[in-house]
């Protein structure tokens, strides 16, 4: 049951997120039948290559992405609908070339600008002038867009000169994430969660997204957006919303986009009179992952060495709704930690007295894990009685343990971007971010950065491969609190 055809006009296809996420997810659509037989896919690059050369480029990055191998007869179908169309993104009359390709204007185009978004605003220029533009195309926006609220408001009013909001996804792929949209099932299609969501049942929450890459080479890029603005503004904010929002009506993209704008407007702004007590910045030193050595981030390849970049944050995030009083968010994020592992905590609130004071003095809490990856699951920590005679009430605590890859019969985890490909291709907005949004998330982000600005203090030093600067800890602890680990 395929939509129309499209004619999927990637911008920057040569680059990296192209050879790594974005052909592949367009190769896994195609090989479970998902792409119209008719649709094309249209890379756009700066620099020359015919259709051969563009093809083998094609095939070597499948062949390095796709990890269970390619089908034959899929790939010679994939390969069938590729064009290739060299463009200078930001010579407006050069538009013209992609306008004799793309002529006959039945299908739906996508435009997906996997370019620096510096030149967003060029590209729909581009297009506009070409003609290519008409009110059924779309335009996929990678992150980050902008380096703060102001930049972000110029990006967005560039690319609205030519497109609806309607037709323009904002791309943040941990929505597309299997375990983040799952929140939305946990959340609301279960009464016992949904009861017990709030203030009166929840102690506090902890979001750790924790990667052990570095910035794999990336430093050009990175050392000037920094972890805060790299995860933190996007990915961290949106699992945050998801798990804060008020029910939406449905699961239409202007029901859910409504209440996820509302909790982050609803979150306490952080600044120069509280930064210090919440939040804590880290960069990473010299480490061992693994066993094996790795450089810090200032001993990585084509670093300034007076670089105060974080890449580490921890922040008590509060907010101020009926919901949610009293109840903390910490989240930390990091490079180089001991392991690619991203979680929620969700911490139940403790019983106000205990009855089994003989066999455990302390009774521990409720606590729900969400394993966002890898090891995909939901466990729920709970006492039980260890069945026997001899101690009348020996009891532990235990889990219900619901792992993904055991109860779907290790059943493949569909990567992000396939998801949100098809969603684009499908037309529908909800998995993608909307530009309210995106300014409200950089209206609080803005404000922790300029709050560490002030301050002018360097970043707290962490061992690569450890959990991050010893301040992240204390920031929970002062609460009386910890981390899962
Ligand atoms: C990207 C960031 O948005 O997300 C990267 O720019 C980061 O720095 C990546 O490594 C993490 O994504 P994932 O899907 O591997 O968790």
């Amino acid at each position: 049951d395929y939509q129309s055809a499209s004619e999927i006009v990637i911008f920057g296809a040569l680059g990296d997120l192209s050879r790594r996420k974005l052909l592949p997810a367009l190769y896994q659509l195609d090989l479970v039948g998902l792409l119209n037989p008719e649709s094309r896919i249209v890379a756009v690059a700066r620099q020359e290559m015919d259709a051969k050369e563009l093809t083998e480029f094609v095939v070597e990055n499948l062949t390095s992405f796709v990890k269970e191998g390619l089908d034959k007869e899929t790939l010679a179908r994939f390969t069938a609908r590729l064009v290739y169309q060299q463009l200078d993104f930001k010579e407006g009359k050069a538009y013209a070339k992609l306008a004799d390709i793309l002529a006959d204007g039945h299908s739906t185009r996508v435009y997906y600008f996997s370019t620096p978004p510096a030149i967003y605003g060029d590209i729909s220029d581009g297009l506009k002038a070409a003609k290519l533009i008409t009110d059924k195309d779309r335009v996929v926006m990678e992150k980050p867009i902008g380096h703060c609220l102001e930049s972000s408001k110029v990006i967005n009013d560039q690319v609205s000169r030519h497109f609806n909001e309607n037709q323009i996804y904002r791309i943040d792929h941990y929505l597309g994430k299997e375990t983040v949209l799952n929140l939305l099932v946990l959340r609301f299609a279960n009464s016992l969660l949904t009861n017990n969501w709030d203030r009166n049942s929840i102690d506090h929450i902890q979001i750790t997204v924790a990667e052990s890459v570095g910035i794999e080479g990336r430093w050009g890029f990175y050392d000037d957006a920094g972890q805060m603005r790299d995860m933190v503004q996007n990915h961290l904010l949106q699992i945050l919303s998801l798990l804060a929002m008020e029910p939406p009506a449905d699961l239409s993209a202007e029901s859910i986009r409504a209440e996820k704008l509302k909790a982050v407007k609803a979150l306490k702004p952080i600044d120069r009179t509280n930064v210090k007590d919440k939040t804590v910045r880290g960069q990473y030193a010299d480490g061992f992952l693994n066993g094996s050595p790795v450089p810090g981030y200032l001993n990585e390849e084509g670093a300034n060495k007076s670089s105060r970049t974080e890449t580490f944050v921890a922040i008590k995030a509060e907010i101020d709704n009926w919901r949610w009083k009293g109840v903390p968010f910490y989240l930390r994020t990091g490079k180089r930690m001991p392991a690619k592992h991203s979680e929620i905590v969700v911490h139940f609130k403790e019983q106000p007295h205990n009855i089994f004071k003989d066999s455990y003095a302390d009774l521990p809490a409720n606590k729900l894990t969400i394993r966002l990856q890898p090891d995909e699951g939901v466990e729920l920590q709970m006492m039980n009685k260890i069945p026997g005679i001899a101690n009348q009430m020996n009891i532990h605590e235990n889990k219900l343990d619901l792992s993904f890859s055991e109860t779907y019969d290790n059943q493949r985890v569909v990567d992000a971007y396939e998801r949100l490909m098809l969603e684009v291709i499908n037309g529908n907005q909800s998995l993608f971010v909307s530009r309210d949004e995106v300014e409200a998330a950089w209206t609080w982000a803005d404000s922790i950065i300029d709050a560490w600005q002030a301050t002018n203090e360097a970043p707290k030093p962490y061992a690569a491969g450890s959990w991050g600067p010893v301040a992240s800890i204390s920031l929970i602890a002062r609460d009386d609190r910890q981390w899962v680990e």
